[in-house]
C-alpha cells in the first residue's frame, strides 16, 4: 500500500520535493523504553534503551543500544531517553458522530439514551451533513491526541446518503485507523433500507476510501433477532463483500436485546471470514462464550460506559480471552483506552476480591495484573478486529505508535513502563502517536491536516445548535414497561445524595 501512496503521492504532487521524500521517509525513535511483545508468554516485554526504525507506514527494526545500522537517506531521528514507547491502543466501539451532545447526558440511563440520543430519535432528522462532519471529526482529535491509533467505530450517524458521505470523510480527514462499520437501521426520518443499501454500495467504490488504506467499510447491524426480509440481506451483503468487520450490540438479561453469537451462529456468520465484535456482551451464556472461543469472535467490553449506563458486567469478565476494550458514547464520560483499562483492572480486582471477603476470607493474590489490562487495550482489540499487523510492537507490524513522557510528576519513578503506562500515565504524558508511519501528534501537539481553531468554531457553533435542541426537549417519560423484547418493567434506582437533608440537589 505504501508504493501504492507513492505513486499517487508522484503523480498528483508532479515530482514536489515533499512527494519524493514522502516515498521512502523514515523515523527513528531513538533509545528509549520500548513495549514489545513476547510471543511465547502472549505478554508484553520491555526492551530498555532501543530503537525503533519506521520507513513508510511499517515498523522495520528494533534494536538495543549500539547497533550500527545505516539508516535511510532522510531519516528523522526522534530522540526518545526517558520516554515510553507503546503500541497504539485500539478502540473496538465508539460512535464518534455524537460529540454535540457532550455533558448533556451527564446522568443519562440506558433506557433513556435509547429515546433521547441514539439512533432511533430526533438525531435523524436534527443532525445535518455538516454537524456530522463536524462533530466526528472534532470527535475524532480527543483519541488520537490519548494515543488511540485505531477505531471500530459503530457508525450509526447514517441518517441519510448525506450524512454518511460527511461521517467516512470526517474519518479519513481525522488520521485514525478505522473500521467504519456502516449501520443498517429502520430510521423513522424516511431514508429506507433500500437506500442504505445503495448507498453502501456507492461508499464502498469510494475513490478515496480505496486508494487510502487507513479506513475500511464494514457493517454494524442490531436486529438480528428480528427473522425479517433485511437481516437475511445483511447476512448476504457480509457473506457476499469482503468488509472488514461486522459488529452489533448485545445485551441480554433484562435488557434482552439479543444479537447474541448463537443468534449469529444459526444465521451462519460466526463461521465465516468476517471478524464479529459483540459490544457489551452482559449477561453472555456459557454456549455464546463457547461459540466466540470456537470461532475466534469478540466482546467489546467498555468499562465506563457499562457501569454509567448500567449494562453491567454480568459474566461478561469471564471471557477476557475473548474480549476487547471500548468506548462507546464518548458524550457521556471519558474516552482514552488507556483510562478505560484502568477502570476495568480495578473493577474486576473488586469484583473477585469479593468472592473472597463474601465467604469471610482474606485474598492472597491479585485477580488481574497490569500486563493483562495493557493487553486489553492493544492487542486483543488488534485481535478482535483480526488484524494481526496492528496492536504489537514489532518488525514487519504497522507503526502505530504512542510515546509517553516519563519524566512528569505522576510518571517519575517508574521500573515497568507498562504498569507505568495504566497506572500512572494520564492524556498529558501522550507526548507523540504515530499512525501508519504519519504523525497525528509530535512533542504534546495534535498534528491535523485541517486549521484546528477553525474545525473548533465550526464545531461549537454545531454543537450549540444541537444542544439547545436537546434541552428544549423534554425528558422521555419512562412508565410501565421498557421498549424491549420481553416484558420487564421500569423501577426507580436508588439514589444516594452527597448532601444531608430535604432539598438538596441531585
Ligand atoms: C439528572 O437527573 C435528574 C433526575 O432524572 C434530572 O432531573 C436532572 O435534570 C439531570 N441532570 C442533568 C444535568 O442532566
Ligand atoms: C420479504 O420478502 C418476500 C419476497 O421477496 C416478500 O413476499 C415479503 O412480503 C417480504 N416481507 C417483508 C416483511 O418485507
Ligand atoms: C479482503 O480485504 C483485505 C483487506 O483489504 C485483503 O487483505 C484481503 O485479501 C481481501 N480478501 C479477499 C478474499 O478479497
Ligand atoms: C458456516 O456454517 C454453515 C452451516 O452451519 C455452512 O453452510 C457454511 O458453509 C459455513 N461457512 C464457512 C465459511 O465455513
Ligand atoms: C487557522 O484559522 C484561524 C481562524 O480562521 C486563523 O486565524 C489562523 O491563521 C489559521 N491558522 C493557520 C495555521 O492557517
Ligand atoms: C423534610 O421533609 C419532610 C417531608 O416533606 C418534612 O416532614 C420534614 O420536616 C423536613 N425536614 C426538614 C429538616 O426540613
Ligand atoms: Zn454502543
Amino acid at each position: 500500500m505504501s508504493k501504492t501512496f507513492c505513486l499517487i503521492y508522484l503523480l498528483a504532487g508532479l515530482a514536489s520535493l515533499s512527494a519524493t521524500a514522502s516515498c521512502a521517509k523514515s523515523t527513528l525513535f531513538q533509545g528509549g523504553t520500548i513495549i514489545t511483545f513476547d510471543e511465547a508468554s502472549q505478554l508484553p516485554v520491555a526492551l530498555r534503551d532501543s530503537s525503533l526504525l519506521v520507513t513508510g507506514d511499517s515498523i522495520v527494526n528494533i534494536f538495543g543500544g549500539s547497533n550500527d545500522l545505516t539508516l535511510p537517506t532522510d531519516t528523522e531521528v526522534v530522540n526518545v531517553h526517558g520516554k515510553i514507547i507503546s503500541p497504539g491502543f485500539v478502540d473496538t466501539h465508539r460512535h464518534s458522530w455524537q460529540t454535540a451532545y457532550k455533558t448533556i447526558g451527564s446522568n443519562t440511563t440506558l433506557a433513556e439514551y435509547f429515546s433521547r440520543y441514539g439512533e432511533f430519535t430526533q438525531a435523524g432528522t436534527v443532525f445535518d451533513p455538516d454537524d456530522i462532519y463536524i462533530g466526528t471529526l472534532a470527535g475524532l482529535y480527543e483519541p488520537i491526541n490519548a494515543g488511540v491509533t485505531t477505531i471500530l467505530e459503530h457508525a450509526h450517524g447514517t441518517f441519510s446518503s448525506e450524512t454518511s458521505e460527511a461521517y467516512l470523510n470526517a474519518a479519513m480527514d481525522s488520521g485514525v485507523r478505522m473500521a467504519f462499520c456502516y449501520a443498517f437501521h429502520e430510521l423513522s426520518n424516511g431514508f429506507s433500507f433500500q437506500e442504505q443499501l445503495a448507498n453502501f454500495a456507492d461508499l464502498m467504490k469510494n475513490e478515496r476510501l480505496n486508494s487510502e488504506d487507513l479506513v475500511q467499510i464494514g457493517v454494524a447491524y442490531d436486529s438480528f433477532i428480528q427473522d425479517n426480509n433485511n437481516t437475511e440481506v445483511v447476512v448476504d451483503l457480509i457473506n457476499n463483500n469482503n468488509v472488514s468487520a461486522l459488529t452489533t450490540h448485545f445485551l441480554s438479561g433484562p435488557w434482552s436485546h439479543a444479537n447474541s453469537p448463537s443468534k449469529l451462529d444459526q444465521l451462519g456468520l460466526m463461521n465465516g471470514t468476517t471478524p464479529i465484535v459483540f459490544s457489551h456482551a452482559s449477561y453472555v451464556t456459557n454456549d455464546d462464550a463457547e461459540l466466540l472461543r470456537k470461532y475466534d469472535q469478540y466482546i467489546s467490553t467498555t468499562p465506563e460506559s457499562e457501569m454509567h449506563y448500567g449494562h453491567s458486567h454480568h459474566y461478561n469478565p469471564l471471557i477476557q480471552d475473548q474480549s476487547a476494550l471500548g468506548v462507546d458514547t464518548h458524550f457521556t464520560f471519558s474516552s482514552d483506552i488507556v483510562g478505560q483499562a484502568r477502570m476495568w483492572l480495578q473493577s474486576i480486582r473488586l469484583r473477585f476480591f469479593y468472592q473472597s471477603l463474601d465467604n469471610w476470607k482474606i485474598p492472597r493474590n491479585n485477580p488481574m495484573s497490569a500486563n493483562q489490562a495493557f493487553t486489553l487495550a492493544t492487542r486483543s482489540g488488534a485481535l478482535a478486529m483480526r488484524r494481526a499487523d496492528l496492536g504489537v510492537l514489532a518488525t514487519g507490524k504497522k507503526a502505530d505508535i504512542v510515546a509517553f513522557d516519563g519524566d512528569s510528576p505522576n510518571m517519575l519513578g517508574w521500573s515497568d513502563p507498562v504498569a507505568a503506562i495504566i497506572l500512572h500515565s494520564n492524556v498529558g504524558d501522550v507526548r507523540h502517536v504515530m499512525i501508519g508511519g504519519e504523525w497525528r501528534k509530535r512533542d504534546g501537539e495534535l498534528v491535523t491536516k485541517q486549521n484546528r481553531t477553525e474545525v473548533q468554531n465550526e464545531f461549537i457553533e454545531s454543537a450549540k445548535r444541537i444542544r439547545k435542541i436537546w434541552l428544549d426537549t423534554p425528558l422521555p417519560e419512562l412508565q410501565g414497561e421498557f421498549n424491549g423484547l420481553s416484558h420487564v418493567d421500569y423501577v426507580d434506582a436508588y439514589t444516594v445524595d452527597a448532601v444531608r437533608g430535604n432539598g438538596t440537589g441531585y
